[in-house]
């Protein structure tokens, strides 16, 4: 039996800052088939046409990102801090190379949509998209961040409703 609950995201009692700055998330798109999953420690949590959504950006190059377009939904992940090996090896390895859940030892599952998630998260937000663009070298205010940044492979920025949380005790 998991040992998730489902529930609400005002429920989650993680500072999202920590969450995703420093403790970072894995990013998991694809089918039962076919997934793939990176870390981010860019992002957030928030609200959107009166939805909880997330927002997540996702570079191109990304492996996941094929993912990304091809599917509805995916999932945001968050661990403790025993699987930072785990997303040290996501966040630096691609999938297209890899096969990450044999390499980090990670046990995936799938919401009863099949959205892969992974069994050792403490905390699982699922996600639906609701809009997803290109950021723009033109609409970047601070100049400085391009520079710093890029190099033409500006990130695509998903909005999504949050659709389901699951939770273990110590989310
Ligand atoms: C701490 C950390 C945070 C990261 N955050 C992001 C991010 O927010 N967006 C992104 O596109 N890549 C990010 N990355 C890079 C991807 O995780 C990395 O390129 C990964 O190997 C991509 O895997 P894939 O090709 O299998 O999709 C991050 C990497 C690390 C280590």
């Amino acid at each position: 039996m998991s040992a998730f609950k489902e529930i609400t995201p005002k429920e989650i009692k993680s500072n999202p800052f920590e969450l995703i700055g420093d403790e970072w998330a894995l990013v998991t798109s694809g089918t039962k088939e076919k997934f793939n999953t990176m870390t981010v420690s860019w992002g957030g949590v928030g609200i959107m046409w009166g939805k909880p959504v997330t927002f997540a950006f996702i570079r191109p190059q990304r492996y996941t990102f094929e993912f990304m377009e091809k599917n509805d939904c995916f999932t945001m992940s968050f661990f403790d801090e025993s699987m930072r090996d785990a997303l040290k090896f996501c966040g630096s390895k691609s999938g297209r190379d890899y096969d990450k859940v044999k390499e980090t030892g990670l046990t995936p599952a799938f919401t009863e949509d099949g959205i892969p998630y992974f069994e050792e998260a403490k905390l699982v937000l699922v996600c639906k998209k609701m809009y997803a663009q290109f950021l723009t070298e033109e609409n970047i205010i601070d100049n400085e961040q391009v520079q710093k940044w890029y190099n033409g492979d500006y990130h695509k920025m998903y909005v999504s409703e949050i659709v389901k949380v699951l939770a273990k005790s110590d989310n």
